[in-house]
């Protein structure tokens, strides 16, 4: 027997089950106006996915009404400054997916469309596997699989998979991709999104209101939570730092980060390097002023987990060449730059 045979009436079951409980999502067209004909939006749908990577789905939805609101077609977006979609972004996090959501929306705005199969959407920048898939199945109804975390996790469980995800991963792939029905692929791919966030979720997994739970073997030994199997964890490293915020009259100065590494091409405060090691008092100041400590921050990256320590001061007189921005118009800093420049004090008494 092959094992999709044991899943033989899992679409199905799935798919009734979505036709009941589909959650209503900004940039979702929902089963009944799927039924009635309705046409998804490449653009809205490409764009959900490229937010919705590493995103959560309430943090990502503000983003994609903004976005939509601003560039409604994938023509405006490929024609705005790069400056206002960089501070758009802004707070979402990863930022080489904005820089590639523009790269990605000019390809598309100056070859007139967006491809239509997962393997020719892979060659656009800032789509990989998951997203290819996705955008096939969700905006032009490819029999293409969409497995993400989400999605792995529910097969995990379904078929009690013992070794870590590293290992494991081939074989969901190919089990889901097997599943997916010609008929409703789009639904399909979406039902299996909602059954990971609402149900087989990561911590509890509500089994008594699951439309698969006798097919499910972990459900079957007792106790689904174990899986997937967690690899050992390793610690974080951590980088330490200083960033600074130069004051001048009703002005502070802000800094553009490099196009490439991390946080590139965003806005910055200035401040030195992150390194192991904390660096000497002062490093990368931005100029000679009596620095005045004002608080730590700390923020956990992918890949490490960092710790600022921030300092203030004001200037008079002749200002060094930067950002100088209005304090009351800053905008568009990322997330770990925005914890420190809500630190900022206001100035005493003028002496
Ligand atoms: N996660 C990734 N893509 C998604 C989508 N289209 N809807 C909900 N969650 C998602």
């Amino acid at each position: 027997m092959k094992l999709t045979d044991a899943f033989a009436d899992l679409p199905e079951r799935l798919l009734d089950w979505y036709d009941q409980h589909a959650r209503d999502l900004p940039w979702r067209i929902g089963p009944a106006a799927r039924a009635r004909g309705v046409k998804p939006d490449p653009y809205r749908v490409w764009l959900a996915e490229i937010m919705l990577q590493q995103t959560t789905v309430t943090h990502a939805s503000k983003y994609y009404q903004n976005f939509t609101g601003r560039w409604p077609t994938v023509e405006a977006l490929a024609a705005a400054r790069d400056e206002d979609v960089m501070a758009a972004w802004a707070g979402l996090g990863y930022y080489a997916r904005a820089r590639n959501l523009l790269k990605c929306a000019r390809r598309v705005a100056a070859d007139g469309q967006f491809p239509e199969t997962a393997k020719s959407l892979q060659e656009l920048p800032g789509i990989g596997p998951y997203t290819s898939g996705a955008i096939a199945a969700l905006a032009f109804g490819a029999r293409a699989a969409a497995v993400d975390g989400n999605v792995e996790r529910v097969f995990a469980r379904l078929c009690a998979l013992k070794r870590p995800m590293k290992d494991e991963k081939p074989f969901i792939r190919r089990t889901v991709q097997g599943l997916v029905p010609g008929d409703r692929p789009a639904e399909f791919a979406e039902a299996l999104m909602d059954l990971g966030a609402t149900i087989c979720t990561p911590k509890r997994p509500n089994c008594l209101i699951c439309p698969l739970t006798d097919m499910c073997a972990a459900r079957a030994e007792g106790d689904p939570e174990i899986y997937p199997i967690k690899a050992a964890k390793t610690a974080k490293p951590t980088r330490a730092g200083h960033v600074y915020l130069l004051v001048h009259g009703s002005d502070i100065l802000l800094e553009r980060r490099p196009e490439t590494g991390l946080l590139g091409g965003m806005l910055a405060l200035p401040g030195s390097d992150w390194t192991e090691s904390p660096p000497a008092p002062g490093a990368g100041a931005p100029a000679p002023a009596e620095w005045s400590p004002i608080g730590i921050v700390t923020h956990v990256f992918t890949h490490f987990a960092l710790t600022l320590q921030v300092a203030q001061a004001e200037i008079s007189g002749p200002r060094p060449e930067g950002l100088w921005t209005a304090i009351d118009a800053v905008d568009g800093l990322p997330s770990v730059f925005k914890k420190a420049f809500k630190l900022l004090q206001s100035a005493g008494p003028a002496a």
